[in-house]
């Protein structure tokens, strides 16, 4: 709560600075503006903006990191060694894929597909990932073939889908 109160009172002051409005120019330069062109007399009291006014740059940081991140072993890894690798494992490799764990990061991320021109996964690209086209079903349209994957059973649930997708975007680490 204080702290709160604290940010909402440096953001004012930061905002006020920035807006050059009030204060002189030693206050804008301390704040990191290039230009101040204000011919304001310096008043005594901008001394202590300095220091305030650097403890706000962290702050609002942090505030836009709140995506929770996917991980490749608790979400990816869970989905393919439940409903690929029957088919997908390391002596059986079907499509010339191990989804194993253990394989399935170094066949599937920057890894050439067999039945595409695209990588199965392309870290940071879900659309140039030929994983997501086979779990979506649009393989024919990214110049693949076969069919939809999983090939027995139902396909993905929706947010399954989503997770590979996510995890592919956030640049398909390997965590
Ligand atoms: C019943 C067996 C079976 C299951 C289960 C299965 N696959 Fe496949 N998969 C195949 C076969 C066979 C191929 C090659 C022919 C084709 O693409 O249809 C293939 C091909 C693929 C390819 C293309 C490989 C390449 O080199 O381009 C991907 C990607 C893939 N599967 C992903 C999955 C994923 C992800 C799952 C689980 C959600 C899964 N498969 C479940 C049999 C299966």
């Amino acid at each position: 709560m204080v702290y709160t109160t604290r940010m909402k009172l440096l953001l004012i002051l930061l905002a006020l600075l920035v807006s050059g409005a009030i204060l002189g120019s030693a206050g804008c330069q301390s704040a990191g503006t290039m230009t101040s062109p204000v011919p304001v007399p310096n008043t005594t009291s901008t001394s202590t903006t300095a220091p305030i006014q650097t403890s706000t740059m962290p702050i609002p940081t942090p505030a836009t990191a709140t995506v929770p991140g996917v991980s490749f072993v608790k979400d990816i890894q869970t989905v393919f060694s439940g409903k690929c690798t029957a088919c997908h494992n390391n002596s059986s490799r079907l499509g010339g894929l191990s989804l194993e764990p253990g394989s399935a990061y170094n066949n599937l991320v920057n890894a050439k597909s067999s039945e595409s021109e695209l990588n199965r996964v392309t870290a940071g690209s879900p659309d140039k990932s030929y994983l997501l086209n086979k779990v979506l079903g649009t393989q024919g349209q990214a110049g693949g073939s076969g069919l939809q994957m999983p090939s027995a059973g139902p396909r993905l649930p929706q947010d399954q889908i989503n997770l590979i997708q996510q995890w592919i975007s956030e640049g398909a680490p390997d965590n």
